[in-house]
This record gives structure tokens, sequence and C-alpha cells, in this order.
């Protein structure tokens, strides 16, 4: 490669490179790049980027969630097999950043995260316009008859007018701000808008940084630690963030052998308030998070609930990084601890006999006033069936209803997609209803809001207890107590289980990386890795 004797008796800086034409927010990947290695070779080390898998959400089929440990596996083994001193990581649409992340963990040799950060906003009709919360609001209109067919078009080709990820608190800004909690990513770096020149300059430090890493070493391993991932579960309540960012950082923290307890999740929960106001769960969008001071504001209002002593990959502790004072932060984005959005924080975990292992709700995100119901389920066996029955006008369905999807978790044919947003039936539409309790055991996007639960462990596909399930059953949600119980009597449940028929996972035989992803994939409370790329005990 024509590279001197003398380059190459400098240290060198890997940088795992994600830039792919099926990966729309990484687009401006390739001058983010060049400012990675001007900061590396300033300072007096060789940049080497190579590539592995990029993860574009929108692209990937049946779901992203599916290749997210493929490429978490990609990485760790790319990192471990080239010769480098210290790796770069550039991630930043959903999955990259936790795949990423697991990835280096496993490798464990210096390792730095810059993510790609946020696009901008765009308008229609004088509204601001961002990604996905945006457009389940203009579609629910659509299917209700308000919006026209001309009028959708142009919403949807305005919804993602930039480079970057989805500009709201979804789960790439979620996990960027995660990876900057564990001190894995530079302070500040989390929340600059994708085309702003300032995160040109965070890639170029970002690259300054790798190199001073790769002579004095700060292991991924030194980083994730119990008191890094409370800090890290605390940020994401905080933010009202994604509910995929607890299966990608149950995932992560278990790279490092270290377990998340939901009930531990649920007891933060309680202490920790909602001090940001993004969409989905609340008006703005993540540049106005920046402007407002960023992360960093965020964190210095929860310092009284962190580990600051945690270390950062910069060297310094998070204590002090947070240890200076910030001159301006917008408080109609970033709330301060004493007059917080919300007292509680935006996610939490219901168990009971529907979910032995837990499930997720998003009650920032939620109906207040669904919080302690009973409803009659409405059941969909599958996607398809979803599908095919949701809008049918003889549905079986009332305002009150609780809709069930089934088969759409981890282990399903489906990969655990982000379904769980189940789309309020046209009837109830009709009705003016703008919100039903809805569970399942898939995810739900980011972006997405309502009364949804999701992840309910174990999943049907594995004969969880939401397999059971029939039309007409009543469950009871209490978010005050936390449950979720089916009320139907053990032995009715049992005469069930007997007759139950699971849904296998293909009918074919499988090979390649569908046979290895059925026979190693995870529940959603072990963070859907793989079980043989956990660490050896
Ligand atoms: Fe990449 Fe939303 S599609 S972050």
């Amino acid at each position: 490669m024509g590279y001197s004797r003398e380059m190459l008796d400098h240290k060198i800086i890997g940088i795992a490179y994600t830039g792919s034409g099926f990966n729309n927010c990484h687009r401006h990947f390739p001058e983010m790049l060049e400012a990675v290695k001007r900061g590396i070779i300033a300072n007096g080390a060789l940049p080497m980027e190579f590539p592995t898998i990029s993860l574009g959400e929108v692209y990937l089929n049946p779901t992203s969630l599916k290749f997210r440990n493929l490429m978490a596996l990609d990485t760790e083994v790319m990192i471990k097999a080239q010769p480098m001193d210290a790796v770069i990581l550039m991630g930043g649409c959903d999955k990259t950043i936790p795949a990423q992340l697991m990835g280096a963990i496993s490798a464990n040799i210096p390792s730095i995260q810059l993510v790609g950060g946020p696009m901008m906003t765009s308008k229609f009709e004088g509204e601001r316009l961002g990604a996905c919360t945006d457009c389940r609001r203009f579609w629910t209109k659509f299917r209700a008859g308000a919006v026209s067919e001309n009028q959708i078009h142009d919403v949807e080709s305005r919804l993602a007018t930039t480079s970057g990820t989805c500009p709201i608190m979804g789960t790439a800004s979620t996990m960027a701000c995660v990876a900057e909690s564990l001190g894995l990513a530079l302070p500040g770096s989390a929340t600059i808008p994708a085309v702003n020149s300032d995160r040109l300059r965070a890639a170029e430090l970002t690259g300054k940084t790798a190199v001073e890493i790769a002579s004095n070493p700060i292991l991924p391993k030194d980083l994730i630690t119990m008191r890094s991932v409370e800090n890290a579960l605390r940020t994401i309540l905080a933010l009202g963030g994604s509910t995929n960012a607890i299966i990608h950082l149950t995932a992560i923290a278990g790279r490092a052998g270290i377990n998340v307890s939901l009930y531990r999740f649920n007891e933060l929960s309680d202490t920790t308030p909602v001090l940001v106001n993004l969409k989905p769960i609340g008006n703005h969008y993540m540049e106005d998070l920046y402007f407002a001071g960023g992360l960093g504001a965020v964190l210095r209002e929860l310092k009284p609930l962190l580990h600051l002593d945690c270390p950062t990959v910069t060297g310094e502790t998070l204590g002090e990084r947070l240890d200076y004072k910030c001159d301006y932060v917008d408080r109609s984005v970033i709330a301060s601890r004493n007059k917080p959005f919300d007292a509680k924080g935006g996610l939490i975990s219901l168990f009971g006999n529907l979910a032995p292992k837990g499930a997720i709700l998003k009650r920032s995100a939620a109906t207040k006033e669904l919080f302690e119901t009973v409803g009659r389920a409405v059941v969909f066996e599958s996607l398809e069936d979803l599908s095919n029955r949701i809008d049918h006008p003889d549905l079986d369905v009332f305002p009150e209803d609780f809709l069930i999807l089934k088969n759409a978790g981890p282990a399903s044919p489906s990969g655990m997609p982000e379904a769980g947003y189940l789309p309020i039936p046209k009837k109830m539409l009709a009705q003016g209803v703008e919100d039903m309790v809805r569970i399942s055991d898939a995810r739900m996007s980011g972006s997405a809001f309502g009364t949804v639960i999701l992840h309910v462990t174990p999943e049907s596909a594995v004969g969880g207890p939401l397999s059971l399930v029939a039309n007409g059953d009543m469950i009871k949600l209490s978010v005050s107590e936390k449950k979720l119980d089916l009320l139907v009597s053990p032995e009715e449940l049992e005469a069930r289980r007997e007759k139950l028929d699971l849904i296998p996972a293909s009918v074919d035989p499988l090979r390649g990386y569908e046979k290895l992803y059925n026979e190693q994939i995870l529940q959603a409370d072990k963070g859907c890795d793989f079980e043989f790329l956990l660490p050896l005990k």
C-alpha cells in the first residue's frame, strides 16, 4: 500500500467504518472519516479504516434486530484479527451503535465510539417534521381520511431530508446518549447534528483521543461496570428514551458479564425524573436538545443520582466531565431536576402471570387514563393475521379492549420486528379512538407512542404465557403496581397448554445465518444476544 517504514512504526488506529449505500443515515460518513483521519495523523498515528456490516434500519428484512448480533460478531472478529492499537467505532443508525459496542467489549482493545449524529428537521405546510414520529401521526390521519393522498406523499418526501439519524429521541439518539453516558464517547458528542461543523470537530477530536488511548490503554471492560450501566439506565429514563435501548443496553452489559435486572430498572425508574422534552413524548427535536445544552446539561441535572466515579475514555471520571458550569440551558427543552417534565422515569417493567420475566411499557408515551384497567383480549395470532383483520369491518372490538399480538418475539419467524405499535383498528379510528392498550412480544420503534406493552417475556413462540391468551380473556394492567396479569384460572391455562401448537421458526430446514440465529437467540431479558457470544464464565 506504499506506506514508508517510518509510517508503519506509528501506532495504528483502526476505524470500523459503516458507510453503505443501504444506510441513508450514514451518508455523511465519508466527510466525517476525513476529519477522524486528520485527527489521527496530526497526532502521530496511522489511520486504517476497515468496512464492517452496516445496518440501515429501513432496508433490512425481516427486521434489523435480526442482524445486530451478526454485525457485533463481524466487528469483534475484525478488531481482533487485524493489527491495531485502538479502534474508533463509527456508527449511528439504530442497531449499529449497540452492535459496535458489543463487539468492542468482547474484543476489549482501546475503543471509542463516534456517532453520526441526528438529521435536521424539515417542514410541511408550516409544521415541523422529523422522521417517523411525525410519519405515524400523519399516517394515522391519512387512514382516518383526514389527510389526502397528495398530502401524505408530500409528507413522506419531507420526513428525512438530511443525512444523520432520526431526529427524535428514538433508538439511535438514545443509544448515542447511552454511549456517551457509559463514557465510551467524547463528552458532548452524542447530540451534535450530523451536518453541523461541530460534528467534524468532534470527529477530529475522536481521532486524537484514539491516539492517546492507544498509548495509555483504557479498555472497554474498564468502562462497562454495574455502576456505569446504572448511569446509562438513568440516562435512558431521564431522556424518556427508546424501549429498544433496554434490550441493547442489556446486551452491551452482558458482553461485560453484567446482568441488567428489570426489578432494579424499576427502582431506578421510580427515582429518575424525565428531564427532556423531545418527541415522541414531548415537543422538540434532537437539534433543539443540542442547542439547549446537549446531554451534558441533562447529566449535570442528574448528578446526585449518578455514580460520578465511573471512568471514561478520556481518562477523566464522569464527575470530572460534568464538573464545569454551563452558562446556558434552554429550560423548555431540558428541565431542572427540581422542575422535571415528569417526576418518574419514562419506562417501566411490568411483571405478572402474563410476563413472568418482564415486559416493557413506555409510560411517558402512554395514556394515563389506561394505566389501571381491565380489558378484553382481541387476539391476533401473527403479523399476517394482524394485517389481514385489523381493519376488517367485522372485527369484534371495542375501545376498552386490549389488542394482543402473538408470535412477534425474537425466536419467532419475524425476529422481533417493531410491530408492537399495533395500528388502532379503522372502525375505532372512525369513532375518534386515539389509543388502546396493546400487548405483544414484539418491539416498538423509538419514534412511536401510545399505551403499548412490549417485549413480553418469555415470548409466545417458545410457549410463554402470551401463547395461551384467547379472544375474550380478561387482562389486568396496573401501572402503579407494575403488574400485567391474565385473569384466567391456572387449570384452564394448563388445559390450553396441552393443546398448544407452536408456530415453527421455519417449515423448511434451516442453513447458514438463519440456523445460527434460531439455535442461539436469547430472550429479551438477556438482550436478544446469541448465547455463544456471551463471555465464558
Ligand atoms: Fe437510521 Fe432512524 S432510520 S436512525
